[in-house]
C-alpha cells in the first residue's frame, strides 16, 4: 500500500488518541456544514470507537458540534436486532445516539435482523442513494467514513477472502463470514471510495503487528482488505503508542 499519502497520527494513551479524533471530527463537520449545510458520516463498530463516541457526546465537545445537521450512516452491522449486545448500532446509540439531539430520522440504521441479509442491504443501499448528498464533481459522497482495523486487515465487514472483496457495483452488500461464521451487511470498497475523509481508528497491543505490516516495513506476502481502500482516498490513521509500538521499530 502507497502510505506516502496517508497521514499517520500517534497518540501515547486512549485519552490523547479519542481526544484527537473529536477535534478531527469538530472540524470536519463544521466544514461540511459551513460548505453544504450537513454533515453526513458513517460509524465504524467494534469495540475501539466506544470510548471515542463517549467522548463525542460529553457536554464540552457536544454542545459545539452540529448535531442537528448530522446524518448518521453505519459502516457495517452484524445481522442481529438492533438491542443486541453485538449490534454496532447498539453501542453507538449507548455510548453516543441517546446523548445527542440528532433528528431520528437522521439516524440511518442498517436493517440487519432481517431474515434475508441480501434483502437488507439492497434497502440500506436504497437509503445512501435517498439521504446522501450528491456533488456535480463525484456525485454521491459521505463527508467522512469512520473506520476500524481488525488484525487480520479487514475493514467494515471486509474481510479477507471474503466474496464481497470483489463487490464492486454495489454500495451495500451482504457478506457470510466464514471465518466467524456469521452473516454481516457492510460498506463496500466503492461506498468507501465516495468519502472525502477516511479516518481510521486503532489502539491497542494486539493491532500492533498489523500497523507494522501495512504502515510499516514488516514484511507480507498477502494483500490486506485494508490496503484495497480505493486510491481516491487518502486515510488519516490515528494511532495509540500500543498500536504503533511495532511501527517505530520497523520504520
Ligand atoms: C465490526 C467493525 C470491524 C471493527 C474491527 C476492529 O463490526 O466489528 O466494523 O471492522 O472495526 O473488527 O474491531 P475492534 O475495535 O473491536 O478491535
Amino acid at each position: 500500500m502507497d502510505i506516502r499519502r496517508h497521514s499517520i497520527h500517534v497518540f501515547p494513551d486512549l485519552a490523547a488518541l479519542n481526544a484527537a479524533v473529536t477535534e478531527r471530527w469538530r472540524k470536519l463537520a463544521v466544514d461540511a456544514v459551513n460548505d453544504h449545510g450537513e454533515f453526513h458520516v458513517a460509524l465504524s463498530g467494534g469495540s475501539t470507537p466506544r470510548h471515542f463516541y463517549e467522548q463525542l457526546a460529553a457536554p464540552e465537545p457536544a454542545k459545539v458540534l452540529p448535531w442537528q445537521a448530522t446524518h448518521i450512516y453505519f459502516g457495517d452491522e452484524r445481522c442481529v436486532s438492533p438491542d443486541h449486545k453485538d449490534s454496532n448500532f447498539h453501542m453507538a446509540s449507548e455510548a453516543l445516539l441517546r446523548h445527542v439531539p440528532i433528528p431520528k430520522h437522521q439516524i440511518h440504521r442498517i436493517e440487519a435482523e432481517i431474515p434475508e441479509p441480501a434483502i437488507g442491504a439492497s434497502r440500506y443501499e436504497q437509503q445512501l442513494a435517498a439521504s446522501l448528498p450528491r456533488d456535480n464533481r463525484n456525485g454521491k459522497y459521505f463527508d467522512l467514513i469512520m473506520l476500524g482495523l481488525g488484525p487480520d486487515g479487514h475493514i467494515a465487514s471486509l474481510f479477507p477472502d471474503s466474496a464481497i472483496l470483489a463487490e464492486h457495483s454495489k454500495l451495500v452488500a451482504a457478506v457470510h463470514v466464514d471465518k466467524i461464521q456469521a452473516w454481516r451487511i457492510s460498506l463496500t470498497f466503492l461506498a468507501i471510495g465516495l468519502a472525502r475523509h477516511v479516518i481510521i481508528l486503532v489502539a491497542g497491543e494486539n493491532k500492533s503487528d498489523i500497523i507494522a505490516k501495512v504502515l510499516g516495513n514488516r514484511p507480507h506476502s498477502e494483500t490486506f482488505p485494508v490496503e484495497m481502500i480505493p486510491s481516491s482516498v487518502t486515510p488519516e490513521w490515528y494511532l495509540d503508542a500500543l498500536a504503533a509500538e511495532l511501527l517505530v521499530d520497523t520504520r
